[in-house]
């Protein structure tokens, strides 16, 4: 199988995270304000776990487990956020969305663009049939961009998931292949370079 191709943005270069963005993951998603709207990110952010994390990207890649990006600012490289597909499941043609973006980051739009650029990874490179993400329902900055991806909010799922003792509602969008490709006209990848 080739590797996972590189994905060019109208300002993003996606790539795959090498274990020298351990530190910067470490510190980036290690931000309370970020690891508290996921449901996975640990707070505080242990010593080890970003790298153990990144570790896991290339063999689950391989084996179309998922695919995991590192998301940099083009030209200079640095690390915005992360987003990706996760949870891919061939049978019925589906995967996760998810994403996190640095905190001093928010509010330009990078979630937005990363996350575009995933779903039609998924659809024109995968040849999914649906792209799903959920977010905690006290999260709407997320909800935003998943609106904004052109996802339809298809439920709330009270008291889904426990984050940190806590039962949280959650909020569940999908976007079927048939909706983005009469809705998005525009091309969210610019480039794809399989290396
Ligand atoms: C959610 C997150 C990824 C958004 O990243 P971002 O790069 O700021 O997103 P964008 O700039 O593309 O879009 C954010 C949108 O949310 C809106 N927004 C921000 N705060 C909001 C709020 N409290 N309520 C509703 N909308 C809100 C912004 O105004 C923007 O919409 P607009 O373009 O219509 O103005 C970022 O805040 C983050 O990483 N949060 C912590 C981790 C997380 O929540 N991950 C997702 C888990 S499901």
């Amino acid at each position: 199988m080739s590797g996972q191709p590189l994905l060019v943005t109208e300002r993003l270069l996606l790539r795959p995270f090498s274990l020298a963005d351990a530190p910067a993951v470490q510190r980036l998603a290690g931000d309370y304000e970020v690891a508290s709207r996921t449901l996975e990110i640990p707070y505080p952010y242990p010593d080890g776990a970003a790298e153990d994390w990144i570790a896991t990207h290339r063999p689950g890649f391989e084996k179309g487990m998922h695919a995991i990006y590192a998301a940099t600012l083009a030209p200079d490289g640095d690390l915005v956020g992360a987003v990706g597909l996760v949870e891919v499941n061939r049978r019925h043609g589906r995967a996760e969305l998810g994403y996190w973006v640095a905190k001093s980051c928010w509010g330009q739009g990078y979630a937005t663009e990363a996350a575009r650029a995933m779903i039609e990874y998924g659809f024109s490179v995968l040849g999914l049939h649906r792209v799903y993400a959920m977010h905690f329902s006290r999260n709407p900055a997320s909800g935003r961009v998943m609106e904004k991806c052109g996802m339809m909010r298809e439920a709330r799922f009270r008291g889904h998931a426990r984050k940190w003792d806590v039962y949280e509602d959650v909020d569940v969008w999908g976007v079927l292949h048939d909706d983005w490709r009469k809705r998005c006209t525009e091309p969210a990848i610019r480039e794809c370079r399989v290396r």
